[in-house]
């Protein structure tokens, strides 16, 4: 256990309150073995790191010494390297008593190639500050495999030369890996060519056109180089990374997940921001760890937690089990575990509904939405054109049935994941139709001539033209429009968004600007809705989910004066990822077997998203499995905390803005 271990809030140094709101949650004690800053979000952690950096150069600089960095790739320190592009053009943070050198390559790989870590350091670092040209090293993805091994010794030799390095800056793999040393690699490992493992490929195989061309090896600093650094910064950031930083932080030292190897480095931190921290026992089961706040919610979260935890129905908890898993002072404040139980069952209960426009004509003091407007106009934000089917379709559709005006907003075209060969086939069926049948439109024969001729000729490396992005675009918008078609809803109510910040066409997106905020506003004014509908998706801070929220809340924020927005009330749905935690849940919509089907069906129109996607990430699950699977559970865990059993449910968590 550490005692280093606070919840900071940024940049003014406030420890964020989780719990209590607002403040301070300076554990005396913790679970986790390496000391850890939670902020609350990726922008204000990166903020610090690259503060600490910082401080590092400009002290070395009093000294008149060098600074010798260790850097990472990857989406985590992205934002750390454009703060310290900020504080070089501001504040004239100098670079020129920098050597860096970076922690791993692709093998092979050409410097020049997209793809290249050398690449990506001039990118997002080292061609906007003023490091020396000579002073930074990237692994040389192209030194021949006979010659690796002595490029490694000489790689580490020159670290040394530098006097070692005075900062090593970590990311960590969703399955443990620090550098691209992955499971299994030794505590003494040092430089060396390394197989990836599959879920690591599978991470990157987006970069890469998918699985087949990802490349199986790289040349990765060992875990030895990594620890012989006199600091040591690892960041995450987003759910996804949750699992594995709880592993590495409370588990044992193992070699099963390589950065529990930092637990023995003397000087080392993590910097994660509260979506990596929560499954840190600190905040899953906060009573555990230091006293807190019995507020509603508090209590609700840790009945639930121990009614799992004992794999006992809430109704059946005594007082004893609270008296013997950390509770007692709840215990002692509620009088007898009888009331508790009764308090908290009765609030779960209430968030089930089959109704979740309201249910017309009943008294709604315990319904999670109101029965007035019986009908109300309902607005769904989809951030690609599948999710409103995948994460809410069961709902979507009693929408429907239950007759309410709904109305889905696609906010991206979802372009980037058609595979190549769909679009040519779609290609190839306009041109062969429109030859056939002389049908006269040389713009229309134009753009999808040169999508055809594009795509067959296409390298790995190449970004689509405007014109094949097009043509996918179009394909995932006859998807989306099958299932409208499918659920019930008029042509006319699904609306096709389009934001910009999505249409680069690779993977890195543009940061959300004006426009699509102003495309997000108009929707919402033109529909007035008594419902929004948004994805709550925090599991990947740096994707579209998470920017197409932003989008929605932006516009709902400054939408929030205007008459209709008083009776506007906005649920948030998770993605295909993870479903909101059982005690966060405000509404749950349960679904019968043939209701399950009938969501399945829907998913089906999404012929392009099936059968070996082009962006599978590391579940190798079909979209329609993973649904089925996460809302079989939630269903489940209603049921194991003795509430009624239901085959699948949808959870949803109100934003009160
Ligand atoms: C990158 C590296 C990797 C990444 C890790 C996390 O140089 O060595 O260990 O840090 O794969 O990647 P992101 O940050 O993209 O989640």
């Amino acid at each position: 256990m550490t005692t280093e271990s606070l919840v900071l809030n940024g940049s003014d140094g406030q420890v964020a309150g989780y719990p209590p709101a607002g403040g301070p949650i300076q554990s005396a004690i913790t679970y986790e073995k390496i000391p850890t800053h939670i902020y609350a979000d990726a922008k204000n952690a990166s903020r610090a790191v690259a503060h600490e950096i910082a401080e590092l150069i400009r002290s070395k600089q009093r000294e008149g010494k060098m600074a010798v960095l260790g850097l990472a790739t990857g989406s985590s320190p992205k934002t750390v390297y454009a703060e310290l592009i900020r504080m070089h053009r501001e504040e004239g943070l100098s670079f020129q008593n920098v050597i860096s050198f970076n922690l791993d390559e692709y093998y092979p790989m050409e410097p020049n190639a997209v793809q290249s870590y050398w690449r990506f350091m001039r990118e997002q670092l080292f061609d906007h500050v003023d490091i020396p040209a000579g002073n930074y090293y990237v692994p040389d993805g192209t030194v021949r495999p006979e010659e690796v091994a002595e490029f490694a010794k000489q790689y580490e030799a020159k670290i040394d030369a530098a006097g070692g390095l005075d900062f090593q800056l970590l990311g960590i793999g969703g399955n443990g890996h620090i550098g691209f040393n992955e499971p299994g690699s030794l505590i003494n490992s040092h430089t060396r060519l390394m197989m990836l493992d599959n879920s690591t490929r599978a991470a990157a195989s987006s970069d890469f056109g998918g699985l087949a061309k990802t490349p199986r090896k790289a040349i990765t600093m060992g875990v030895a180089s990594i620890l012989s650094a006199r600091r040591v910064v690892l960041m995450a950031w987003g759910e996804r990374k949750s699992p594995v930083i709880q592993e590495a932080l409370e588990g044992v030292v193992t070699e099963h997940n390589p950065a529990s190897y930092l637990q023995t480095h003397p000087n080392a931190l993590f910097v994660i921001d509260e979506a990596a921290a929560s499954q840190l026992t600190r905040m899953k089961a906060p009573w555990l760890v230091d006293s807190v706040v019995w507020d509603n919610s508090m209590k609700k979260k840790a009945v639930t937690y121990l009614s799992l935890a004992l794999n006992k129905p809430i109704l059946k908890l005594t007082d004893r089990d609270y008296n013997d898993n950390g509770m007692s002072d709840l215990l002692a404040l509620s009088g007898q575990a009888y009331d508790i139980n009764i308090d908290v069952f009765n609030q779960l209960q209430h968030t089930i509904t089959g109704w979740p426009g309201g249910k017309p004509n009943a008294d709604d003091t315990n319904r999670p939405e109101r029965a007035q407007p019986a009908h109300k106009r309902c607005l769904i934000f989809s951030p690609h054109p599948d999710d409103d089917i995948i994460s809410m379709g069961g709902t979507f559709q009693r929408l429907v049935d239950q007759g309410h005006d709904v109305h889905v907003a696609y906010q991206t075209s979802g372009n980037i994941a058609v595979a190549d060969d769909e679009a040519l086939r779609f290609a190839d069926f306009v041109v062969d139709f429109n030859t056939k049948f002389g049908i006269d439109s040389p713009e229309a024969n134009r753009i999808f001539q040169d999508a055809a001729t594009f795509l067959r000729d296409k390298k790995d490396s190449e970004v689509d033209t405007a014109e094949v992005r097009y043509v996918k675009g179009l394909i995932r918008m006859g998807e989306a429009k099958a299932t409208c078609r499918f659920v019930g809803i008029p042509a006319e109510n699904a609306h096709f968004l389009n934001m910009p910040f999505y249409e680069t066409g690779t993977v890195a997106k543009k940061p959300i600007g004006e426009a699509d905020v102003q495309i997000v506003m108009d929707l919402i004014e033109e529909i007035k809705p008594h419902q929004i509908y948004a994805a709550g998706d925090l599991a990947d801070p740096h994707g579209t989910h998470k920017v197409c929220l932003d989008a929605v809340m932006e516009s709902v924020r400054r939408l929030k004066g205007k008459d209709f927005m008083a009776e506007c009330w906005v649920w948030l749905y998770r993605g295909a990822w993870a479903e909101w935690d059982i005690h966060e849940i405000e509404m749950a919509v349960p679904m019968s077997p043939d209701q399950v089907m009938k969501k399945r069906l829907g998913i089906f129109k999404h012929q392009s998203q099936k059968d070996g996607v082009v962006y599978q990430g590391t579940d190798s699950r079909e979209f329609w499995q993973r649904a089925e699977e996460r809302n079989r559970g939630t269903a489940a865990l209603y049921n194991r905390l003795g509430l009624a059993e239901y085959e699948a449910m949808e959870g949803y968590v109100r934003w009160k803005y």
